[in-house]
């Protein structure tokens, strides 16, 4: 509780904050633990959350239950009626995008209809570059949330120069660019940065980075120190920018559950012995790389957590269950931060979205990288020449030879200690930050004042 925020209690009851989320893949979620955060320590603010119906569903679980000055409204998909799917993943993503701003701002009314209160800020993903105009037409403050990292988002405020740049040469590689990150490849770019930049998703993104410097602060999960140039860079084109992560650390996490006995398992295990594999919430790789990666795990014979989603029988080769019974541990689901925290663990083999890669730092654990899209590739290149935390796969394929080559580089070889000492120090700086006069916390502090005044 905080009491200075208190001071004025006719006045914090007339504040009406509107929460704006990106109703996809693992977006809509850090958005509700920030929230939740900030309206623990207001009760007498009211919180209006705004996502779809499916993505409400995602939100909830017995452990994860709603404030009572939180209220949750469903946003319009933007599907036609009776929709059938085209089979384009991505089509829901665009039907949506077509459908705001309008889809939110009748909601809205709804909700500032129903409480008497006008909306006083506006805490929306970043994505939502419209919220620049919306805040300014109802007075009220804007508060986007950046969910991934600091270098991702400077490649959307550098779109027009590196689209500029990549025009100029053709053949260019490396785009020395961008502050802080020299090592960064054309091919690293999240799509829709250089290639393909008519399509919605492309045009919001580019949109987003024209307009987020007009936001009141932006906050973002990650922590100051993480890497001092890039924050400089960032700091230079905002008013304020609010590192207020890790979130597992800053903001109230769901209550971890272990069916399957991840964590009792690794308690046989000595430290750094096991792989942990995982491929996040949303990614299945290709069945030859699930092949070439069981083989390379057999060829290897270290332990091994697998989180791997749908039937293993079906997926991995011919006998591996059998041969692997006492080695490797298959499970549908896992903690994973509380299995990257155990000192067992010696690697994660991750598709580096941004929450893993903070959950790895969190752990200590360095990882080896097999990104697949958006902001991933970015990461992974970030890991190896920057942070030096872990190693891609050649080509970014598994296959046996490359997968068996770099298990062994970072759980047997000189290189790979030097990689678990550099992310034990950014794991050291983390936690410096959450400390109670860390920079996350104090940005955090900052964050409550703004939202709620
Ligand atoms: C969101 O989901 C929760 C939990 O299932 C449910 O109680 C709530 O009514 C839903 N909210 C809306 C607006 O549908
Ligand atoms: C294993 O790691 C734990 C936790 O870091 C540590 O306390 C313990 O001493 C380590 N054990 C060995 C044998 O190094
Ligand atoms: C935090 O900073 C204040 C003021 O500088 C100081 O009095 C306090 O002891 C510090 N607290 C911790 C836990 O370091
Ligand atoms: C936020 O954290 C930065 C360190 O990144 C610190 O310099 C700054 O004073 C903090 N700002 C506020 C307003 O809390």
């Amino acid at each position: 509780m905080m009491p200075n925020l208190l001071k004025d209690e006719t006045n914090v009851e007339k504040l009406h904050v509107a929460i704006l989320a990106f109703p996809f893949g693992t977006h809509a979620s850090p958005l509700l633990s920030l929230v939740r955060k900030i309206a623990g320590e207001v009760p007498k603010v009211t919180f209006s959350f705004f996502t779809t119906t499916a993505s409400n569903a995602t939100l909830f679980s017995p452990n994860n239950d709603c404030l009572p000055n939180i209220k949750h409204y469903n946003v319009d998909d933007g599907l036609p009626e009776g929709y059938v799917p085209s089979g384009h993943p991505l089509e829901p993503i665009f039907l949506f995008i077509k459908a705001m701003p309008e889809n939110f701002k009748s909601v809205m009314d709804e909700a500032v209809a129903e409480t008497g209160k006008d909306i006083t800020c506006l805490v929306t993903d970043a994505f939502y570059w419209f919220a620049a105009d919306l805040a300014q037409q109802i007075n009220a403050k804007w508060v986007p949330l950046w969910t991934a990292g600091p270098h991702a988002l400077l490649t959307h405020i550098y779109t027009d120069l590196l689209r500029h740049a990549c025009k100029q040469v053709h053949d260019v590689q490396n785009v020395d660019l961008i502050p802080g990150f020299p090592e960064l490849k054309v091919c690293d770019l999240p799509e829709g940065v250089i290639d393909d930049t008519d399509g919605p998703f492309a045009t919001m993104l580019h949109k987003m980075g024209l307009e987020l410097p007009r936001a009141t602060a932006i906050a973002i999960n990650s922590f100051a120190t993480i890497h001092p140039l890039i924050e400089n860079d960032l700091n230079s084109k905002f008013k304020l920018l609010l590192n207020v992560g890790p979130f597992m650390l800053t903001t109230p996490q769901p209550l971890i559950s272990d069916e399957q006995g991840c964590l009792e398992w690794l308690n046989q295990h000595k430290n750094f012995s096991v792989v942990y594999i995982s491929f996040g919430s949303t990614i299945i790789p290709p069945p030859h790389e699930l092949i070439a990666l069981a083989e390379s795990l057999e060829e290897c014979g270290f332990p091994f957590i697998w989180a791997l989603r749908g039937d293993p029988k079906e997926k991995l080769p011919n006998g591996f269950l059998e041969r692997t019974i006492t080695k490797g541990k298959i499970v549908s689901w896992a903690p994973q931060m509380e299995i990257l925290k155990h000192s067992s663990v010696g690697v994660c083999l991750t598709h580096c979205g941004w929450n893993s890669v903070l959950e790895c730092i969190v752990g200590g654990v360095p990882m080896i990288s097999r990104p697949f899209f958006g902001d991933q590739k970015l990461n992974a290149r970030m890991l190896e020449s920057v942070w030096e935390i872990g190693v891609g796969v050649d080509h970014g394929v598994l296959t046996k030879e490359s997968t068996v080559k770099a298990l062994k580089l970072i759980m047997s070889s000189e290189k790979g200690g030097v990689m678990r000492q550099n992310i034990v120090k950014l794991k050291e700086s983390a936690l410096k930050a959450v400390e109670q006069n860390g920079t996350s916390t104090k940005n955090f502090t900052t964050l409550i004042q703004i939202v709620t005044s």
